[in-house]
């Protein structure tokens, strides 16, 4: 193994710099192998100056910074690439040239830190000849095949963080605070976050809601002479029978973006209630700043991990967490059933005896 590249694709999630600097420090200590770094993606290889060589003194005092120093990309799909054409947006399929330009640029391995959309690209690239090896990055949770995704930790201290502070004001003023938190089809980060910062009802996509059976429980709280309530929700959250509430629709390329559920719950709220509530949308805190200790120390045995993996010629697979080792699977496994939470997992049934109401049924 004589030269290897790294990308980040996707959103950026706490400890991707943990993870560029193990694996650089790793390669060129163990292996004395060259970095490549690749900037923004897979948009990188697309450019003329879209890579360049990362050496120990690049990486030098990145581990505690958040974001990426590679850059990233959620819109840059070789497989469908928009492009304007003589005026006209079209959507290409540029993957060939992917392959070709690593190819000349005589890369023994690309390593892919990214979430579901950058590892499924990474597992299409594979089959056409592309050596690659993924790690597995999303605040999200929800890639399959690892207990952990690095950057889950971190956004999950700042959410309880949130629901802290929320505490007190909410008391002082009598009111309901409404916390909107990421989790775009996965509810984990609300859900710990719920447990551990002691919020009194929590929306997740993983189980649908009535309006009616948040207020059962705020109006409970009430008559029991506590007069302020939170309510975490997941971005992705939905009423019975309704639908994911976005902000921005989608197409054939890029995924909608989502947001406006913790309005529309307030709303109601106070409708019916006629308590008076507040919403807060954390967004992107959840992604910026310092990884946990959690987050260096996993990204870190990621990162290590990969550039083992590549060395031992393990391409199409995705180092992961699994009983606490750091182990691998192939992309095809990871990406097969995505991660959501068990409803009937130890979390659900520990909020539910505590009398967390998920606003699918009384809980008092
Ligand atoms: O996938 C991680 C995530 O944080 C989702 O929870 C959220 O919907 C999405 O990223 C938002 O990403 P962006 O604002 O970068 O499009």
């Amino acid at each position: 193994m004589k030269r290897i590249a790294i990308l980040t694709g996707g959103g950026d999630a706490p400890g991707l710099n943990a993870v560029i600097r193990s694996v650089v420090k790793s390669a060129v200590n163990q292996y004395n192998c060259e970095v490549m770094g690749v900037r923004d993606g897979f948009d990188g290889f697309l450019g003329d100056y879209g890579l360049f060589p990362l050496d120990q003194a690049a990486v030098r005092g990145i581990l505690p910074r958040g974001g990426t120093i590679l850059g990233s990309a959620n819109r840059g799909n070789p497989f469908a690439r928009k492009v304007i054409r003589a005026g006209k947006e079209v959507v290409e399929d540029v993957s060939q040239k992917i392959k070709d330009n690593i190819h000349d640029l005589k890369l023994d391995a690309l390593i892919v830190v990214g979430g579901d959309g950058t590892l499924r690209i990474a597992r299409e690239l594979y089959p056409i000849g592309v050596p690659v090896i993924g790690v597995p990055k999303t605040i999200d949770n929800d890639i399959g095949g690892t207990e952990r995704s690095f950057g889950f930790d971190t956004a999950l201290n700042i959410a309880t963080e949130a629901i802290d502070r929320l505490h007190s004001t909410a008391e002082a003023h009598h009111r309901v605070m409404v916390l909107e938190l990421m989790g775009r089809n996965a509810g984990f980060i609300t859900l710990s976050a719920g447990v551990a910062g002691g919020a009194d009802v929590i929306l997740i996509p993983e189980i649908p809601f009535t309006i009616e059976h948040i207020n059962d429980k705020i109006l409970h709280r009430t008559k029991r002479g506590t007069h302020f309530s939170i309510v975490a929700v997941a971005e992705g959250a939905m009423r019975k029978g309704g639908e994911i509430i976005v902000s921005r629709m989608g197409d054939d390329v890029y995924t909608p973006r989502l947001g406006g559920i913790a309005v529309r719950v307030a709303d109601e709220i106070t409708r019916l209630t006629k308590i008076e509530s507040r919403v807060i949308v954390l967004g992107h805190l959840q992604r910026g700043g310092t990884p946990t200790a959690f987050d260096r120390e996993l990204a870190t045995r990621y990162g290590a991990a990969a550039v083992r993996l590549a060395a031992a010629g393990g391409f199409g697979r995705m180092v992961a967490l699994q009983n606490g080792d750091i182990v691998d699977v192939s992309l095809e496994e990871a990406l097969a059933t995505p991660k959501r939470v068990d409803i009937n997992s130890d979390s659900v049934l520990t909020a539910r005896d505590l009398g967390i109401s998920f606003g699918d049924g009384p809980t008092f």
